[in-house]
């Protein structure tokens, strides 16, 4: 893929925010109380009487998105969960009942044919990415601010995102306008992006100052293609339905691990088992879990072996459909965190 070179006056041009990018003077006394302040009054600025929309995911970085634009806008800004398909159990019921404590209403919008659609066919992991990106901005977030005459995207890319996607490492499926995508002419609305300066750890420290209970600012980072990066080949609903089982024992058995992050991914080809005396052709799963502490370097958690076993036995036994796991032990680099 042929990326544009990264122009840091871009992030400016696209959000009218401050470029507050490599700010030395934020590392310096780092994003406290004077970020968070800073941030909601440039969010009241650039939306000024009209509304905005919060593209939540459940993950640190959106939720901290969306209490900045609730603090800065109160009911101006529509909260809303795209239901893709693609999310971990029972995600949609557990975010709507967190941030109704916190008083922010999210409304859940089913989009998981549209997305299944889009993947049928598709096995080249950057196509897979671009599918997805395609199906969020171009359909289901046109659709939202078109029927609820909503000018702003409130969105929580970081720093990170755009550095991997303008290196050419991979595609974040919201970066846009580091890649040349202009979303108002695209799209037809403008993006906002408060945390483009902050790494993941900053974004942490930022939700747990803004009141965030802590399930959200240590939750595990999750990635914007969810489940459909952890699938290799092409996406189906039936792999979604093993990676997503496979998912809940893992992120239960590992979670007392303090490791950075940790999934399992769902390989492409089927291993020769033996179950019940009879031979069967099985699924493989690899257990990806890692140190880091900003996703650019990584190194794999040397967990225990009971550990291991442990998570081996629940995913061959509670999974039919899986008679293989593997653990990987490879750093990045050479590896990426995730598979696509
Ligand atoms: P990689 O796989 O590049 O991932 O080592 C680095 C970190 O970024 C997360 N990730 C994403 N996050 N949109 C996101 O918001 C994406 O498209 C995306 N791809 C990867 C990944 O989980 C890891 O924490």
């Amino acid at each position: 893929m042929n990326y544009k070179k990264f122009i840091p006056h871009q992030i400016s041009k696209t959000t009218k925010m401050k470029s507050t990018l490599h700010n030395k003077q934020y590392r310096q006394r780092g994003f406290g109380a004077g970020f968070i302040e800073e941030k909601i009054e440039e969010i009241r600025k650039i939306v000024n009487q009209e509304k905005a929309v919060s593209v939540l995911s459940g993950g640190v970085d959106s939720s901290t998105v969306t209490v900045l634009g609730h603090k800065a806008l109160g009911n101006r800004l529509k909260t809303v969960f795209i239901d893709n398909g693609l999310m971990r159990e029972n995600e949609p019921e557990n975010i709507v009942k967190t941030f109704k404590k916190l008083k922010i209403k999210v409304e859940v919008i089913n989009a998981k044919d549209k997305f299944f659609r889009v993947l049928k066919g598709k096995t080249d992991p950057e196509e897979k990415r671009k599918a997805i990106t395609e199906v969020f901005y171009r359909d289901v977030f046109k659709n939202i601010v078109r029927k609820n005459k909503i000018d702003f995207l409130l969105q929580g890319t970081i720093l990170t995102d755009i550095e991997e996607t303008v290196a050419g490492v991979k595609r974040q499926h919201n970066v846009l306008a580091q890649i040349g995508i202009n979303p108002q002419k695209e799209f037809g609305y403008q993006i906002i992006e408060p945390l483009i300066e902050l790494r993941k750890d900053e974004v942490r420290k930022v939700a747990k100052l803004l009141g965030l209970p802590e399930m959200i600012y240590q939750r595990i980072p999750f990635p914007g293609p969810a489940l459909a990066a952890r699938v290799i080949g092409e996406v189906t609903p039936e792999k979604i339905a093993i990676v997503k089982k496979a998912t809940a024992v893992v992120e239960k058995e590992l979670k007392t691990s303090g490791a950075f992050q940790y999934f399992p991914v769902l390989l492409n080809d089927k291993a020769t088992g033996v179950r019940d005396n009879k031979r069967e052709l099985g699924n493989i799963i690899t257990i990806r879990c890692v140190e880091s502490t900003d996703a650019r370097k990584a190194k794999p958690t040397k967990l225990p072996w009971k550990v291991l076993e442990k998570i081996t036995k629940r995913l061959t036994t509670e999974i039919q459909e899986v008679n293989r796991v593997c653990y990987d032990t490879t750093p990045k680099p050479p590896a990426t965190i995730e598979y696509i």
